[in-house]
């Protein structure tokens, strides 16, 4: 059994796509901790419905960043948590943590990346006109939506789209894939080479 932690700063629809996984028990792990770093998330009252345990940040408890990742990993590795989940966390995480989880993280993007990195991707790619976009996963290293690309699903545009619409489809989309690349990461079947990642099929 593995341990997992989730971080999240929003509406948290993936976190609540792994819990429902989870609680089906097609996902050998536990859910142990929510990481949030908003007051107003609805992610927390999520988590509440799903009894798991919450770490809420508010950047006046620290002093510095630092400080605020020295508690994240205090919970992390008091929870024993083999797992970092990021799941629209909206703040880049440190070297202290990322050192320390290595090869550990994983994040969500709403967008086939290296083509639009950063917040408002679905946005972005809807303007920019493109006809496909998607979504990946990835883990995660130092720089913003840039590590070594775990799964890709592809998602068309179309002319009649509105960006709501394409929205729920990419969420859609996200809710099938992210608990996917987990149970590949957890059951040992992810292997990165440089920037590339291995996948095997699981047995
Ligand atoms: C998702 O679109 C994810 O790809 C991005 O942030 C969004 C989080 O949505 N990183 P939710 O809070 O899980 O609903």
């Amino acid at each position: 059994m593995k341990n997992i932690a989730v971080f999240a700063s929003g509406n948290g629809s993936n976190f609540q796509a792994i819990v429902d996984v989870f609680r089906k028990n097609t996902l050998k792990a536990n859910i142990k901790l929510l990481v949030c770093d908003n007051p107003n998330a609805f992610v927390l009252e999520r988590a509440r419905r799903a009894k798991i345990k919450t770490l809420l940040l508010k950047s006046k408890d620290y002093a510095d960043k630092k400080s605020s990742e020295e508690e994240i990993v205090r919970n992390l590795e008091a929870e024993k948590i083999d797992l970092v989940i990021l799941a629209g966390f909206m703040r880049m995480l440190s070297g202290h943590i990322i050192s320390r989880y290595q090869g550990k993280i994983l994040n969500i993007h709403p967008a086939l990346l290296p083509a639009f990195k950063g917040a408002s991707a679905i946005k972005d790619a809807f303007d920019y006109g493109v006809k496909m976009t998607g979504v990946t996963v990835h883990f995660v290293d130092e720089k913003m939506d840039n590590g070594p690309i775990i799964l890709q699903e592809a998602v068309k545009i179309k002319e009649s789209d509105t960006l709501k619409k394409l929205e729920e489809r990419i969420h859609k989309v996200e809710h099938k894939i992210y608990p996917q690349a987990i149970q590949l990461f957890i059951s040992g079947n992810l292997r990165i080479r440089g920037r590339k990642v291995e996948v095997r099929k699981p047995r």
